[in-house]
């Protein structure tokens, strides 16, 4: 019996992109898997993709003769590429190898594959498969952050053993799990429904009208969480501290300057959200008086005292009822180690680790590396833009809230 999730499948049609890579021949299960839930395939192969697995063996799963090249005159006859464009509902690339991501992230449109990407309206996902230092070169990076930007979904990679003999992010998600993905595209959104809340960016502390306490976040790694919630569907509220950085489409922006604010912000919206993210460096602690006029320079030392800003994840994460809870960890050493005592003390879902005042990642740079902890488990995130790793953590967060779901109704 097909579940409810299969059975959005049938009769979609998804232009299956396959380029050069040693995964291309794990193509064959996913186009197996797609036929058999109903859709309709249609395989588009790459020049690059016939050295790793033949046009026969994927015509023969899908049914369907594959696509090669751009002008091909009796395919052209009966299908234009055109056409082809207009025809997908989804047009996903499995594998994507680093060249197809750098002429699409350049808009090339030099193959009949790269030429669908740019002619067609449907939604483009990317499975990415390649050597982990490929993936890892700040080129592909780039690359990716500049499709993401654009609203194309990265599907991956995983992390693991690759056929290269190396270990590292870079392999192609598994063919089952691009199904499931799939299958969920087609149901709007593995979070479709859900209500977000998120906070992002610095917190000022006024000491005079001229003058604050501040931190050096910058608030890209909160915003790019904001739009990896919204491509999966989630309703997203993001609570912005200080910050130079234009609202993703689809997010409620609110701005805040003072921890207080932001605080009272969280407070005011958290009673109808579902998940609740604290990626925004809350100072915590503030001056006890700001000074109503700008304090003149007549002493050789002053002193400021300060008072404790309350801990705003805390107190979601201790609400009966409360929202699903997830906080992050900002560490100049040992952050697994401290990001679980905070974990705990602060009694949140998930925890993520990050590293900062190093010499990559963290505050104010475009990557960053996170590591994700809860009860019983954790993940490593490697090095990767802020866009990236934001759909992983986001993918991540939305397993352990769709369990802890299941786990609570049964
Ligand atoms: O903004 P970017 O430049 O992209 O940088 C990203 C980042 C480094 C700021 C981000 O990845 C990050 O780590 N955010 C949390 C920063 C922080 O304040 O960490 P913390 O370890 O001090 O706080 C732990 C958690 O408690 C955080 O979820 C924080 O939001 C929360 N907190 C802290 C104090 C307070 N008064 N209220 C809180 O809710």
């Amino acid at each position: 019996m097909q579940s409810d999730e299969n059975r959005a499948l049938a009769g979609r049609r998804i232009l299956l992109g396959v380029t050069g890579g040693i995964a291309a021949y794990k193509t064959v299960e996913l186009v197996r898997l797609l036929v058999k839930s109903g859709a309709e395939v249609q395989v588009v192969m790459s020049g690059g993709a016939s050295q790793f697995v033949t046009p026969m063996t994927l015509q023969a799963v899908s049914g369907r003769p594959v696509r090669q090249a751009l002008f091909d005159e009796a395919h052209e006859a009966a299908m234009g590429h055109i056409e082809l464009a207009r025809w997908a509902e989804l047009i996903l690339v499995a594998p994507a190898s680093a060249s197809f991501m750098a002429r699409l992230a350049n808009g090339f449109a030099d193959n009949l594959l790269s030429t669908l990407c740019l002619a067609s309206a449907a939604p483009l996902c990317l499975a990415p498969a390649m050597n982990q230092q490929m993936w890892q070169n700040p080129a592909t990076q780039e690359n990716a952050s500049r499709l993401l930007r654009r609203g194309v979904q990265l599907w991956g990679p995983a992390s693991g053993d690759q056929a290269c003999g190396e270990v590292g992010p870079g392999r192609m998600v598994e063919p089952e799990a691009l199904f499931q993905q799939a299958c969920r595209h087609f149901t709007s959104g593995v979070l479709a429904g859900v209500r977000v809340l998120l906070t992002a960016g610095p917190t000022r502390e006024p000491i005079d009208p001229v003058r604050f306490i501040g931190n050096r976040s910058s608030g890209k790694m909160g915003f790019a969480l904001a739009r990896a919630f919204v491509a999966l569907g989630a309703h997203v509220e993001l609570v912005a501290g200080p910050v130079v950085l234009v609202t993703p489409p689809g997010v409620e922006r609110v701005d805040v300057e003072t921890a207080r604010e932001m605080e009272q912000a969280v407070l005011d919206r958290v009673a109808s959200c579902d998940i609740f993210v604290g990626c925004a460096a809350v100072a915590d602690y503030r001056p006890e008086v700001a000074a109503d006029q700008k304090i003149k320079k007549d002493n050789e030392q002053m002193a400021i005292q300060l008072v404790r800003n309350n801990d705003i994840l805390a107190a979601v994460a201790a609400m009966p009822e409360g929202p699903f809870t997830v906080g992050f960890a900002a560490e100049t050493q040992s952050p697994e180690h401290y990001a679980e005592k905070k974990r705990l003390a602060k009694k949140v879902d998930m925890i993520a680790a990050n590293l900062v005042g190093a010499q990559s990642g963290g505050f104010e740079r475009d990557e960053n590396a996170l590591t994700l902890l809860w009860a019983g488990g954790q993940a490593v995130l490697p090095m990767a833009d802020k866009g990236v790793l934001a759909q992983q953590l986001v993918t991540l967060i939305a397993e352990h809230y769709e369990n802890r779901h299941t786990t609570k109704d049964t």
